[in-house]
């Protein structure tokens, strides 16, 4: 299934506001790409080497610091996170086929997001809460003692 694009247009001049509001500051580029990210949703390509000139960094430099953090994202999110736990707990109570199912049934792999951007799955090593496992998590709910049955039923009626 095709992803939603990444190259949409994004307002520079709320960026650049963004970014000025962060220039006294000793170390912002975390602050600031989370500021981002809060912002748009996602850190925009575009936005890169525009955060990288004015903290005078490369933009790879920018781009590691993206890449070492998992909930710094690139890519436009879903509205709803699902997240399959692929802990120890869940993982042997079934947590592999969960995820299957949920691959399947919202059509993205790990990671993706749905082209009507209502869904990005993502997994997770442990949500703390393995007495319930296998564990998936939208949203803020938990739902645990997953089983096939339940998470088909869970996927079909999701958007009721
Ligand atoms: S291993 Fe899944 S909740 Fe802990």
């Amino acid at each position: 299934m095709a992803e939603p694009t990444v190259n949409a247009e994004i307002n520079l001049d709320q960026l650049k506001k963004i970014i000025a509001e962060y220039s006294q500051q000793k170390w912002p580029l975390i602050p600031l790409l989370q500021r981002i990210q809060n912002e748009f949703g996602y850190i925009p390509s575009q936005s890169i080497p525009i955060l990288a000139g004015a903290l005078r960094l490369f933009p790879s430099q920018v781009q590691g610091v993206i890449s070492f953090y998992e909930q710094l994202y690139t890519r436009p999110r879903g509205k709803n996170i699902v997240r399959v736990c692929r802990g120890t707990a869940c993982h042997v109570r079934g947590g592999k086929t969960i995820l299957k199912l949920v691959k399947k049934n919202l059509g993205i792999e790990e990671g993706e997001t749905t082209p009507d951007m209502e869904y990005t799955l993502d997994t997770v090593a442990c949500i703390g809460v393995c007495a319930l496992a296998p564990n998936v998590v939208i949203g803020d709910r938990v739902f645990g003692h997953m089983n096939p049955k339940k998470i088909e039923h869970l996927m079909k009626n999701r958007n009721r």
